[in-house]
């Protein structure tokens, strides 16, 4: 049911043809209908050894990351209580949920819903400590997006499992988890470029640095914000534009909030000669397709749009 080691498919393109680059897709989108990318990667050894009574997470309203998890609880029968940055009015009123939301709910989480301040507070020790006590003992924690040292293992492996002979590899960033993981795992002949999806992502590189710990030192990276588009969640006409120009040319369904991002980097990259010539470039498409149905939802694309970029029936 799982589709590993994730292929990986070359590209050519009229943007580089005469550079010498070589151009690669990690297709890691198509490791799972559901539990796809970096969400696969990043949950795998949470899920790995000795399984916990509860687990707690948190994320927002469309996010891929607690709609992977529901998945995965529920198919080893783990309760997952899941805190949702937004308002209650939701579950009064079923005909605004999210479809990720509804798809949790379909999976048996326990939603609470938080207000935004308080949900600020997810990463302090005093609020976690608090929340654990209304748990048994025996209840993981998985912080949001499933930024912590065990998601880093899953990540290594997207290097480790075919020949790693990239010069240069470039992921989109959200909490970083995936970037450090690929920094980590990465030699010091390869530089590891992260994309960030959402504006003054600069903290980010901190995060990084604490992820990884000492041997970053010895490390080729770096965290590129100025991609956003207009920022987290954002998706203007040239981000809609380039995810058809990518699915026409390359058969490729990029995510609206991150990979889409990535590769907008990636084309502006190339006409600012970043790249060495000759090089061998991979970019890693981390999944996160079941977020377009959250813009078909909220008005933002339309069917027709979904149709022309290879997903007619995202609804
Ligand atoms: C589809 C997708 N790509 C990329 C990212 C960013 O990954 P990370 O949070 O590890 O930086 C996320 C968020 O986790 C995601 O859902």
């Amino acid at each position: 049911m799982f589709t590993l080691p994730s292929p990986i498919s070359k590209i050519t393109s009229q943007l580089f043809a005469g550079t010498g680059l070589e151009v690669f897709v990690k297709r890691d989108e198509l490791i799972h209908p559901i539990v796809s990318g970096n969400k696969w990667r990043k949950l795998k050894y949470f899920f790995t050894g000795d399984l916990p009574q509860h687990i707690v997470s948190f994320g927002g309203a469309y996010s891929n990351h607690i709609h992977a998890l529901s998945f995965v609880a529920a198919n080893h029968q783990i309760p997952l209580s899941l805190y949702i940055r937004g308002e209650q009015t939701w579950l009064d009123r079923p005909e605004r949920l999210s479809s990720t939301i509804a798809d949790c709910l379909h999976n048996k989480a326990q939603l609470h819903f938080v207000d935004r301040a308080s949900y600020r507070r997810k990463d302090d020790a005093d609020f976690k400590k608090e929340l654990l006590q209304a748990y048994p003992e025996q209840t993981l924690l998985i912080p949001e997006g499933g930024c912590d040292q065990v998601a880093l293992t899953g990540v290594a492996e997207i290097l480790s499992e075919q020949q790693n002979d990239f010069d240069y590899i470039l992921c989109p960033v959200g909490s970083a988890t995936t970037l450090a993981g690929l920094i980590k795992a990465s030699d010091n002949k390869q530089t590891i470029v992260g994309i960030a999806a959402l504006k003054q992502a600069d903290y980010l590189r901190q995060r990084v640095m604490e992820l990884v710990g000492p041997s970053i030192k010895d490390k080729n990276w770096q965290l590129l914000t100025e991609f956003h588009a207009g920022g987290f969640g954002k998706v203007p006409e040239q981000i809609l534009q380039l995810v058809v120009d990518v699915y026409q040319q390359h058969g490729i369904i990029l995510d609206p909030i991150y990979t889409s991002k990535m590769w907008l980097g990636f084309n502006q990259l190339i006409t600012q000669n970043y790249f060495r010539a000759g090089s061998k470039v991979l970019l890693l498409h981390t999944g996160g397709l079941q977020g377009w149905r959250g813009l078909l939802q909220q008005n933002k694309v339309t069917s027709d749009y979904l149709s022309k970029i290879g997903l007619p029936q995202a609804n």
